[in-house]
This record gives structure tokens, sequence and C-alpha cells, in this order.
């Protein structure tokens, strides 16, 4: 299969499409052979909200980079696919959580009204929080058959703490509690790092263990990944002031409406561009070092995330 992010998005559109228990009965297609069977009903309006952020197409970066990862080292990489959907529904439900009246306010995700919009907060919330349990009730069924177990396990202990509370979770907090305040260095650094780098470097950190990665090797993947992580973030705040709402399908310019502590507003759009770049070449570099030329596509990637500023 030809390595593209068009080409992973696909096989992971079909997977999502036959997710365990929000699967609707019609269109189930081959990529259910590797998911667990669904056991109990998800209750209306849930399983239409949960679906709803989902399936809406996004760039399905952090499947693609699981997958990839894994298939550096592993034949069968597609059986990681539980795993690779669990993380979208972790970062769906890090969406419909972040355009939250209560932490960004946004009225526009994926080019579609967001979730709250349409099923109200209470559901949101709910739709958010069933997502995120969903996702580890996936990757618990499918680490009951992977072999070895123990690589299963350390993918998800590396997913649960990166996208937890000195993770995602602690990024997400101070990004909301210092909005209005004067950016500094070091704490723009570290809200981007947790809030947006951890969870990509999950992505490839859980595709390597999955495989089987040795020390090295791993060690490689995380640098990869924490700075694509920071590029992938500073290269969304450009956006949020250069880019326009037809492409993005989100509003722009609400960074500098609410305050936020991005890299622009601390750095200014030129040294965020080169700091953007600085980071992708570091990504790679790292990636490449250990891998060569079986990471080009990990390289493109980064160099892709790089080109929607320039
Ligand atoms: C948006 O992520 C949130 C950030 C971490 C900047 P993406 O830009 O990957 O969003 P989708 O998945 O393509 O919608
Ligand atoms: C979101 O960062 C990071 C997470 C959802 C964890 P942003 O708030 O910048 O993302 P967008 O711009 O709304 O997509
Ligand atoms: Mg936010
Ligand atoms: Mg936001
Ligand atoms: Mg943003």
């Amino acid at each position: 299969m030809e390595q593209s992010l068009a080409t992973y998005a696909a096989m992971v559109d079909e997977a999502l499409a036959a997710a365990p228990l929000l699967r609707n009965a019609q269109g189930i297609a081959a990529a259910v052979s590797t998911l667990p069977p669904p056991k109990g009903e998800v209750p209306e309006p849930l399983k239409s909200a949960m679906r709803y952020s989902l399936l809406l197409p996004g760039k399905c970066l952090r499947p693609a980079l699981l997958l990839a990862s894994c298939r550096l080292l592993k034949e069968d990489w597609p059986t990681a696919m539980p795993f690779a959907i669990s993380l979208e529904m972790v970062h769906a439900y890090s969406l419909i959580h972040d355009d939250l009246p209560a932490l960004d306010n946004d009225d526009l995700r994926r080019g579609q009204p967001t979730n709250h919009r349409v099923f109200g907060e209470n559901v949101a919330i709910l739709a958010g929080d069933g997502l995120y349990s969903l996702a580890f009730e996936t990757m618990l069924a499918a680490a009951l058959t992977w072999e070895p177990p123990r690589a299963a396990i350390a993918a998800m202990e590396e997913i649960a703490r990166r996208s937890g509370v000195t993770g995602m979770i602690a990024g997400q907090t101070l990004d909301v509690k210092l909005e209005g305040k004067e950016p500094e260095a070091d704490t723009v650094a570290y809200i981007h790092r947790h809030k947006t780098a951890d969870l990509i470097t999950a992505a490839v950190m859980a595709g390597l263990l999955l495989a089987g990665a040795n020390a090295r090797q791993l060690q490689a993947g995380e640098t990869y990944g924490q700075n694509l992580g920071m590029a992938f973030q500073i290269v969304d705040d450009l956006l949020d002031v250069q880019g326009d709402t037809a492409t993005l399908g989100k509003q722009t310019g609400m960074d500098a409406q609410r305050g936020k502590m991005t890299w622009p507003a601390a750095y200014g759009m030129d040294e965020s561009r080169t700091a953007a770049r600085r980071y992708g070449q570091a990504a790679k570099d790292a990636i490449f070092s250990v891998f060569g030329g079986n990471a080009t596509f990990l390289c493109e990637l980064a160099e892709q995330t790089l080109t929607r500023v320039t």
C-alpha cells in the first residue's frame, strides 16, 4: 500500500465508520474484522453526538502517525487499527471539549457547527466523556489478543499518560487559565508541548511500542513526535492569524480575541515561522537518523505540516 496521508485517512475512515458501539447497521466494511464485537448499546442522542464529531472528516494525522510508526517495524501493521481509531476518539473528544463555551467557545469545527451547537452543551460534554471512555474500551478489547499483551499495555499507558493530567489536560488547563496574560516563553512552550505535542507523540510511541521497538527506536520516535507536535501547534497558531475559515473549517482570529498565549503572540509571525521550520527539521532529523529511508512518509508529514503556512 502506498504511503500518503490520504491513503491512511481512507483506511481509518472506513474503520471509524465501523467503530464498536457507534457503527450503523448498514455499510459495515472489511475493517470490521479487526475490531472487537460491540457489547451493549449506546442510547440516543449520545450515539449521534459521538458519531457527529468522530466522523466529520479531519486530517487523520494521529491515526496515520500510529499506523505508519507501527509499519516501520511490523509487517501486519493494519492489526493496529483499533488503537489508531481509539486515538482519533481521544482527539475528537479533546476537540468537542476544547470548543465548549467554557473553553474556547467556538461555533465551527471541521466546516460544521460545533458539537454543543448541534446537540447542546450537556450532550456535548457527555459525548466527549463517551469518546474518551470508548477509546480505552476499544483498546483494552484489542489488547486482550495482542501478542505480546505487554506491548499493547505499554502503548495504552503511553496514550493514557500523554492525553492525561501531566499531558494534554495539563496543557489545556494552562491554555485556558492564562488567557489575557502577558506571553512568557517557557509557558508558551509548556502549553504547546502538552496540549498538542504530547498526543502526537503518543501516536508515534504507541505505534512503535505495538511493533516491539527497542530503546533507541523509541527515543527517536519521542524526539520526532515532540518536535512535530511543536511545529504542528505553531502552524495552527499561525493559521489562526493568516488562514481562512473555508480552508480550515474553523473560525480564525479567535486566539487574539481571547488573548491566548500563542507562539505568534509571544514571538511575532516571522519568528514563529522560523521556529516551526526548526522544529519540523529536528523532527525529520531524529526519525531519519534511526530509520533512514523507511521513515520517508514520516519526514513528508513534517514537511506537509510546514507547507500549510508557506
Ligand atoms: C486541531 O487538530 C487541534 C490542535 C491540536 C491544533 P487538527 O488540526 O489535527 O484537527 P483535525 O483533526 O484535522 O480536525
Ligand atoms: C487545541 O488547541 C488543543 C486540543 C484540543 C487539546 P487549539 O484550541 O488551538 O485548537 P483549535 O485551534 O481550536 O483547533
Ligand atoms: Mg484551545
Ligand atoms: Mg480551540
Ligand atoms: Mg488553534
